[in-house]
């Protein structure tokens, strides 16, 4: 009866969701590292219907570039998403030596779930020269939504300037307002390749900020992983054996119960920007501290006296996020 009812309620939330149109579609390059959370984002993005999602460029973070990239090709293989170029990107930050999370994503960047061999190859491109090549022959219509470090990015604008006014908005996971999560002060994606952020939050382009003060909202509980079980649909059962891998390091490593389901965070931002609350200041970002480097120096009363340059989320729209990311991952 149980089942019943979760399944009645799924698929209700799913034709709220899915006939609210008319609607415009973004069209989105995601840029990320999979990584648990990222290929979580990457489904999202793939299947939701107000999303087109034109390219995925994979970047060294969570693991090394060779397996987030192939991470990608086998999540996408496994979802039958086909149809969207996956390039592999940059192999290390700007300046700084390469540094993964395999504490929380382990060795492979997506250990758990046993997956097959990827069936989809990668695009030729570098991942940087893929995201040069669409942003130049765009109408100045995509949106970066950035879920790794933000190398890919930042070596795009340095390398082809002129792709800078092309971007329409960037969504991108990452820093903290707060807490750190990789050193007191730093939040891993940003304290990865800081270089590369700094660069990014001072293109002048409208930015939108999910840190962990959102990210550590959406956590995946118990009443999401019976809800996305209850589906029994493929790719939701995929998402919870993530998950289950995820909630263990993740419980490991911070003694969270239920583990914070950061990147479809970015997502979801652009879908519907009402989701992550924001305020509107000045970011900058650490480059040189001895403790604090890949801070995100976040003036919220205005110290500095410069221009606001970020969105930067405070808050998420915790129920509304889960039920439009539940419906998008049974809906496949
Ligand atoms: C970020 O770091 C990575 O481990 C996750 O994929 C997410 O993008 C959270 O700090
Ligand atoms: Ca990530």
């Amino acid at each position: 009866m149980k089942k019943m009812l979760l399944l009645w309620y799924n698929s209700a939330i799913a034709l709220s969701i899915f006939e609210r149109g008319p609607f415009v579609k973004h069209k989105v390059i995601l840029d990320c590292d999979p990584g648990h959370d990222d290929a979580i984002a990457i489904l999202f993005a793939a299947r939701h219907p107000e999303i087109d999602l034109l390219a995925i460029t994979t970047v060294a973070g969570n693991q090394t570039v060779e397996k987030t990239a192939r991470n990608a090709l086998k999540v996408c293989s496994l979802a039958n998403i086909r149809s969207v170029p996956i390039a592999k990107g940059m192999h290390r930050p700007l300046v700084r030596p390469a540094r993964h999370a395999a504490n929380i994503h382990g060795e492979s960047g997506l250990d758990g779930p046993t997956l097959p061999e990827p069936d989809i190859e990668l695009a030729p491109q570098h991942g940087v020269d893929l995201l040069i090549e669409l942003l130049l022959k765009s109408d100045g219509d995509i949106t970066l939504v950035a879920t790794g470090p933000l190398t890919n990015v930042a070596m795009a604008m340095r390398r082809e300037p002129a792709i800078i006014p092309k971007i329409k908005a960037i969504s991108l996971m990452g820093g903290a307002a707060n807490l750190g999560n990789v050193t007191p002060a730093a939040e891993f994606n940003i304290w990865v390749d800081p270089e590369a952020a700094a660069i990014v939050l001072a293109c002048g382009r409208p930015i939108t900020m999910s840190p962990l003060e959102v990210t550590h909202q959406a956590r995946a509980t118990e009443e999401v992983l019976t809800r996305l079980r209850a589906a029994q649909r493929p790719i939701a059962t995929f998402v919870c054996e993530l998950l289950a891998f995820y909630g263990k390091t993740y419980s490991a490593n911070f003694g969270f119960s239920a583990p914070p389901v950061h990147d479809p965070c970015a997502v979801a931002a652009v879908i519907d920007p009402t989701l992550v609350l924001t305020r509107t200041i000045r970011v900058e970002i650490e480059t040189t501290g001895e403790w604090t480097a890949g801070r995100t120096v976040c003036d919220v009363y205005g110290k500095l006296g410069k221009e606001p340059n970020v969105h930067v989320g405070y808050a998420l729209e915790v129920e509304r996020f889960w039920d439009m990311l539940i419906a998008t991952l049974v809906s496949y």
